[in-house]
C-alpha cells in the first residue's frame, strides 16, 4: 500500500505534494519522490530517496523545483528492496514522461521482457517501472490515450498518476487500489486517500475501477477504459485529520479488519497457477531438499506459523512444528542443512525472531521468512522471503498481517505439497478454488460485528475467558485469547479443547465464559461434547460455528455464524469474528485499542 499526491494549481505544487505525503505516510515509509512539470515543456523535474519522507525533505532543502504541477509518492514496497532506483516516479528515458503507481502488477515480468526486446531499458526493480515505458510506447500525442492503452496490457491492482512534459495535466486511473480527487477553485488534487487533501478542500470525488481521469486546474474529467465520460459526484468529508488517515475509522485496528479481504487479493494476487493447480511463489528452496521444518516467531506471528505447520504437514506430509523464538534461540535445538527454518513476522525486527534465525544461520540451515515489511532487518538475513502484502499494520495488536501469513502459508503448503508430490490435482485445484473464494467469505465475517457488539459486555464483565479450538483451529483459539488480552485487559486462557478435561475444566463457571471454535470439521462430533462438558457444568458458551448449522444451537448459549469453507481455510475466517469480539469488548471498557498499555507494535529490545 503506498501513499500518491498529486496537485494542479495556482500554488507551488512541490509543497503542497510533500506535504500532502506527510499525511499519507501510514501508508508507506520505505522511499518517497516528486515530480514537479515546470511547464511550457521545461524538462521534468524529479527528486526522489530511499528511507522515510523526512529524507527527501533533507534533499529538497538544496534542490529549488518550481511548477504548478507535481506528483508524490511515499512507498509500501512490494517487488523491489527500498532504494533510490527503485522510488517512485519512474520516468522514461527522454525525460519527458513521469508515473507513480501503487499496487501489483502481476504480469510484470513477461511486459518488462517484451519492452526490453523492444530496446527499453530499465533503472528499477520495480513491477511499476513497465507502466512508464508502456505509456512512452503508446504516447503520440494523447496523454490519457496512452495510459489507456498501456493498461488494457497489464493484469493487478493500480493507482496510478502520469505527467507529461508537454501537457499541463495530470492522468490518473484506477483498478482495486484508490484515488481520490480534491475539488478546488482553480486548482485540483489527487491522492490515494483523504488525510492529504483536508487541508485545502474537503470536496472530493472518489473514482472507481475503471476510472481514467484528466486533471487541470479548471477541473477533473473522468471517462471509462473507451473515453466514455462518466460522472463523479462530489461529497463534503466531514473528518478531521486524524480520523481521516484511519479512513473514518475509529482506530486503526478497526480499519485493518476490515482491510482484510482486500489485503487476502493482495497476498494472493498473481500467484496463481494458470493451471489452478500449483501457485508460483518466486522462491529458490527446493521442497525436496528439505526433511523438516522449524517454524519460528512470536506471538500472534507464533500462532499464524502453527496453523502454517499444520497446512505442511497435512497437505505436503513434511513433519513442521513451531518453537517460540525466545525460547529456540537460547535452547541449542537439533538443525540440520535439512531442516527449513522458517522465521514469522509483520515487522521483520522482532529481536527473539532475528537472534533465532542467526543462531540458525550459524548452523548452516536454510532459512525462509513470511514477512510483511519489505527492507526490514529479517528480510536481509534469511536466504528467502515469502512477503505477505498487507500493507502498513498500525495498530499494536496484529490482525490482517496474521490473516495474510495464514494465506502464504496456504500457498507455500500447496507448493510443498505438489512439489513433493503428496498433494493430488484434485485436491490442489480445490483449495486454490477455497482460497480465491475466501475474500468473499471474510466480507461476510466482517458482517459479524453487531453480533460481536451484543457479546462484548459478557467478555467485558467476566473474570476470565476460556478459548477452545481443536485441529487446525486450536492455533485459532490461542490467537482470539491473545487478541483479547493485549487489547481488553481481560485475562483469557487457550486451549486444544481435548485438554479441558485434564484440569482446566475445574475453572467452568458462569463468571468464565468459554468462546468455543465449532465450525464444520472432521471432529465436529468431538466438539459437540466438549461443549456438553462445559454447559453440564453452567459454563456458558459461545460458540463460532458455520452458517447453517442445524445442531449448534442446542449445545451453545451464543453463536457467531461464518461462512462454511474448507476446513483447511477455515481459521482464515474463524479469526475474524475472534478479533471483533476482542475489539468491541475493549471498545465496551474504554480501552486505548490502537496503543494498548505496556505493549509496542514492535518489540525490537530482549
Ligand atoms: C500481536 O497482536 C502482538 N502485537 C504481538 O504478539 C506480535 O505478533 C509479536 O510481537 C510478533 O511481532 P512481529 O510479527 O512483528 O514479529
Amino acid at each position: 500500500m503506498c501513499g500518491i499526491v498529486a496537485y494542479v494549481g495556482g500554488r507551488e505544487a512541490a509543497d503542497v505534494v510533500v506535504d500532502g505525503l506527510r499525511r499519507l505516510e501510514y501508508r508507506g515509509y520505505d522511499s518517497s519522490g516528486v515530480v514537479v512539470a515546470p511547464g511550457a515543456g521545461a524538462a521534468l523535474q524529479v527528486v526522489k530517496r530511499a528511507g522515510k519522507l523526512s529524507v527527501l525533505q533533507d534533499a529538497l532543502r538544496t534542490v529549488r523545483l518550481g511548477g504548478a504541477l507535481a506528483l508524490g509518492h511515499t512507498r509500501w514496497a512490494t517487488h523491489g528492496r527500498p532504494s533510490d532506483a527503485n522510488a517512485h516516479p519512474h520516468l522514461s528515458e527522454d525525460g519527458r514522461l513521469a508515473v507513480i503507481h501503487n499496487g501489483i502488477i502481476e504480469n510484470y515480468l513477461p511486459l518488462r521482457e517484451a519492452l526490453q526486446r523492444d530496446g527499453h531499458v530499465f533503472g528499477s526493480e520495480t513491477d511499476s517501472e513497465v507502466l512508464v515505458h508502456l505509456i512512452e510506447q503508446a504516447y503520440a500525442g494523447d496523454l490519457a490515450a496512452a495510459v489507456r492503452s498501456a493498461l488494457r496490457q497489464v493484469r493487478g491492482a493500480y493507482a496510478l498518476v502520469a505527467a507529461h512534459a508537454g501537457h499541463e495535466e495530470v492522468v490518473a486511473a484506477r483498478a482495486t487500489s484508490p484515488l481520490v480527487v480534491g475539488v478546488g477553485e482553480g486548482e485540483q488534487w489527487l491522492a490515494s486517500d483523504v488525510p492529504a487533501l483536508l487541508p485545502y478542500t474537503r470536496r472530493v470525488a472518489y473514482l472507481c475501477d475503471g476510472d481514467v481521469a484528466v486533471m487541470t486546474c479548471a477541473g477533473v474529467r473522468v471517462t471509462d477504459m473507451d473515453g466514455r465520460e462518466l460522472e463523479r459526484p462530489v461529497e463534503t468529508v466531514d473528518w478531521d485529520a486524524e480520523a481521516a488517515e484511519k479512513g473514518g475509522y475509529a482506530h486503526f485496528m478497526l480499519k485493518e479488519i476490515e482491510e482484510q479481504p482486500s489485503v487476502l487479493q493482495q497476498t494472493l494476487g498473481g500467484r496463481f497457477a494458470p493451471d489452478g493447480r500449483d501457485v508460483l511463489l518466486d522462491l529458490s528452496l527446493d521442497p525436496s531438499a528439505i526433511d523438516r521444518i522449524v517454524i519460528t516467531a512470536a506471538g500472534t506471528a507464533a500462532y499464524a506459523g502453527t496453523v502454517g505447520a499444520a497446512l505442511l504437514e497435512t497437505l505436503a506430509r513434511v513433519p513442521a512444528g513451531v518453537e517460540i523464538a525466545s525460547e529456540l534461540r537460547y535452547r541449542d535445538p537439533v538443525l540440520d542443512e535439512r531442516t527449513l527454518v522458517i522465521a514469522v513476522s509483520q515487522s521483520g525486527e522482532t529481536i527473539d525472531t532475528l537472534e533465532a534465525v542467526r543462531e540458525a544461520r550459524r548452523r548452516g540451515v536454510p532459512t525462509l521468512a513470511v514477512l510483511n515489511v519489505k527492507g526490514s532487518s529479517l528480510a536481509r538475513e534469511v536466504d528467502d522471503v515469502l512477503y505477505v502484502h498487507a500493507g502498513p499494520e498500525i495498530g499494536v495488536a496484529s490482525t490482517k498481517a496474521y490473516l495474510a501469513m495464514l494465506a502464504a502459508f496456504a500457498l507455500l503448503a500447496v507448493r510443498f505439497g505438489r512439489a513433493r508430490g503428496r498433494l493430488d490435482d484434485e485436491r490442489a485445484e480445490a483449495l486454490l478454488r477455497g482460497l480465491r473464494g475466501l475474500p468473499q467469505a471474510l466480507e461476510a465475517a466482517l458482517a459479524t460485528r453487531s453480533r460481536a457488539r451484543e457479546l462484548a459486555e459478557r467478555l467485558a464483565t467476566a473474570r476470565s475467558a476460556l478459548f477452545l479450538g481443536r485441529g487446525i483451529n486450536v492455533a485459532s483459539a490461542f490467537e482470539g485469547a491473545l487478541k483479547l488480552k493485549e487489547i481488553s485487559y481481560v485475562h483469557a486462557e487457550a486451549y486444544a479443547m481435548g485438554e479441558m478435561k485434564h484440569g482446566p475444566i475445574a475453572l467452568i463457571e458462569p463468571s468464565v465464559p468459554v468462546v468455543a471454535i465449532a465450525t464444520t470439521s472432521a471432529r465436529y462430533d468431538k466438539t459437540i461434547a466438549n461443549l456438553q462438558e462445559v454447559r453440564a457444568r453452567d459454563g456458558v458458551v459461545i460458540a463460532i460455528a458455520s452458517e447453517g448449522d442445524g445442531t449448534i444451537a442446542a449445545h451453545a448459549d451464543e453463536v457467531i455464524e461464518v461462512p462454511r469453507v474448507d476446513e483447511l481455510l477455515s481459521p482464515l475466517v474463524n479469526v475474524v469474528p475472534l478479533q471483533l469480539l476482542a475489539y468491541e469488548t475493549a471498545l465496551r471498557l474504554g480501552r486505548d485499542v490502537d496503543q494498548p498499555r505496556n505493549l509496542a507494535k514492535s518489540v525490537t529490545v530482549e
